[in-house]
C-alpha cells in the first residue's frame, strides 16, 4: 500500500491592482461580461473572459432558460464560442467572475465541475496550460498556473479504447 499526497499551489490577490497587468486586464473583461448574463431564474450572474495563444479575448457569460438543465455556464459558453470561431487556438488563462442581487459575493468563484473537465480537455487537446483567475463580487482573486490544480486525476481522452481499426 502507498499513501500520496499532491501539492496544489495557488496565489492569493489581495485586489486587482496587486495583478499581474494581463491577469487585470482579463479581469476586467469578465466584470464587463457579467452584466449581460441571461440568468433571470438563479439571479447569479457569471462573467468569463479567456485569452487565446494569439492574443485575442473572448467573453461569454452563463445562459439560463426556462427549462432548467438547457442552459449554460459563462466558462463554457465562452469556450465552446472560441473553439467554434478559432478551432486551431489554444487558451492562454481564463478569468471568472459574479454578480448577484443576492448578497455581496467575496469569495472567489470556483469553476463547476462541468466546467471544469472543459477547461482541462480544452488544455489537453492544445497542450497547452490555462491559467484561470477567480474572484468573487470582490474580495482576493485566486489564481492558478494549470487545471491540474482545480482537476486532478482527469479523465482525458488517451482514457477511452483506442477505435479498432477494421
Ligand atoms: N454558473 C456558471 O456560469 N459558472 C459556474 O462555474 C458555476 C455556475 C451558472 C450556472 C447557472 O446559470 C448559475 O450560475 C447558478 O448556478
Amino acid at each position: 500500500m502507498k499513501n500520496e499526497i499532491i501539492p496544489l499551489q495557488f496565489t492569493l490577490y489581495e485586489s486587482e491592482a496587486d495583478l499581474p497587468a494581463d491577469d487585470k486586464e482579463l479581469l476586467e473583461k469578465a466584470e464587463e461580461a457579467v452584466h449581460k448574463a441571461y440568468a433571470p431564474y438563479s439571479e447569479f450572474k457569471v462573467g468569463a473572459a479567456l485569452r487565446l495563444t494569439n492574443g485575442m479575448v473572448i467573453q461569454g457569460n452563463n445562459q439560463e432558460n426556462a427549462a432548467y438543465p438547457s442552459g449554460l455556464c459563462a466558462e463554457r459558453v465562452a469556450l465552446f464560442y472560441a473553439s467554434a470561431q478559432y478551432p486551431s487556438m489554444g487558451v492562454d488563462a481564463i478569468a471568472i467572475t459574479v454578480n448577484s442581487p443576492n448578497g455581496l459575493l467575496e469569495n472567489p468563484i470556483p469553476p463547476c465541475g462541468a466546467c471544469r473537465q472543459v477547461m482541462a480537455e480544452t488544455e489537453s487537446r492544445f497542450r497547452n496550460k490555462m491559467r484561470v483567475i477567480m474572484r468573487g463580487q470582490t474580495g482576493p482573486i485566486m489564481v492558478v498556473n494549470e487545471m491540474s490544480t482545480l482537476l486532478p486525476f482527469t479523465f482525458l481522452d488517451k482514457h477511452l479504447p483506442k477505435k479498432r481499426t477494421k
